[in-house]
């Protein structure tokens, strides 16, 4: 057995009580202050030296040298949870009304702190650096941007980040190259017409009718302006018009989420939707004003480097048996944000599912739960991944 995976068996006790530590004190985005705390006090138990990063100041960074120099490698994990009602029934399960860790993050700070556990005792098998990066805030895409704008990626030259999939065998992972998640945007477009009596339309201009319009013709951009092998989703997830059932509406929005793999295309579509909403409010005596069409992720890509070296260390560890597959999906991710600023960069999808045991519910279900027997083995590839890459 590998020596990571054999730290990382031994160290199970510590990484299931840090797991239910967590997962009984949920705290919401940008607000991880006690899970915060919790890690630094953690980390310094390990003789490092964390330190707390983020406007929010609920970022943790912290370095472990290896024997010499070398390269830089980060390793990433989320830290917020939800506002979802917890309905298992556990010993450990939320202590928070409304608020709960549905999404596994609280797994993916334990298993983090077990690998700084694994790689402090193996300091003296690699050269380099390990960069361990708890981020804030992912549900709200804000920390992986805090984490980089306040320089935890400066002098980088990877990253790893996980995260658990209720989808997937639990001991395996999946490390496949290409697509993994989708890049997502969030746009909002106000048509802005005239008021006017519902029985005298002629003498107002209808931004409602425009509206509805706009949000049929978008879709024409999936079907005939956007290639049919490359995935595209635009969802107006909500509409809202006029005052009064006898007045004319005189303002108009759509709001709604494009999802694609694609970086070129997520870059090309937000410009063909504007063109044909003006060509819509035009048509309809409207004026169109653009109120947000920011992206919210990214594209989460894997590049065929960083998947083989992931394929490599899983085989190493578990054999065939740890291969996991899981497909793209059009979720977003703000590890992406890392992704994209460091290009050899992975993103591993754990499994968790356990039918036998309940931990095959969705996320963000308020039944989601994770098979801890799973996590000792997340944290070995954590530094089993981080120390091949620094040998390399
Ligand atoms: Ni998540």
């Amino acid at each position: 057995m590998e020596k990571t995976l054999q730290l990382a068996m031994e160290a199970k006790d510590y990484i299931v009580e840090m797991r239910r530590y967590f997962h009984s004190h949920p705290e919401a985005s940008e607000h991880e202050i006690n899970t915060c705390r919790k890690v630094c006090e953690e980390l310094e138990k390990m003789g490092l030296e964390p330190k707390v990063v983020c406007a929010s100041n609920t970022g943790v960074m912290c370095e472990i040298k290896g024997k010499g120099p070398g390269k830089t490698i980060a390793l990433r994990a989320d830290m917020d949870a939800l506002s979802v009602q917890e309905l298992n029934d556990v010993p450990y399960r939320s202590t928070t009304d409304g608020l709960m860790h549905a999404c596994g993050h609280d797994a993916h700070t334990a298993t983090l702190l077990g690998a700084a556990k694994i790689l402090t005792a193996c300091r003296n098998d690699f050269n380099g650096t390990v960069r361990l990066l708890f981020q804030p805030a992912e549900e709200t895409a804000y920390g992986a941007k805090a984490m980089v704008e306040a320089g935890c990626l400066d002098g980088v030259d990877a990253t790893m980040g996980t995260h658990v999939n209720s989808g997937m065998k639990a001991g395996t992972f999946s490390v496949e190259a290409g697509p993994r998640l989708a890049a997502a945007n969030w746009f909002k477009y106000r048509f802005v017409g005239k008021p006017g009596h519902g029985a005298l339309p002629h003498q107002g201009i209808d931004a409602g009718l425009a509206a509805c319009a706009g949000a049929l013709d978008l879709q024409h951009l999936v079907s005939r302006e956007f290639p049919a092998d490359k995935a595209l989703v635009i969802t107006i997830g909500r509409i809202e018009a006029g005052t009064r059932f006898n007045v004319i509406a005189a303002a108009a929005t759509l709001e709604g989420t494009v999802r694609c793999f694609d970086p070129e295309i997520f870059k090309a579509v937000p410009g063909a939707m504007e063109r044909v909403l003006r060509g819509v409010a035009d048509a309809y005596r409207c004026e169109l004003v653009v109120e947000k069409a920011e992206a919210v992720t990214m594209p989460c890509y894997n590049p065929e480097k960083s998947s083989a070296r992931g394929k490599a260390t899983v085989l190493k560890l578990f054999g065939e048996e740890g291969i996991g597959f899981s497909p793209a999906q059009m979720g977003g991710e703000d590890y992406s944000f890392m992704m994209d600023r460091i290009p050899d960069s992975l993103y591993v999808s754990v499994g968790t599912a356990n039918p036998e045991k309940g931990t095959d519910e969705p996320h963000h279900s308020g039944r989601f739960n994770v098979d801890e027997d799973a996590l000792p083995g997340a944290s070995a590839v954590y530094a089993q991944y981080a120390i091949d890459y620094l040998n390399e």
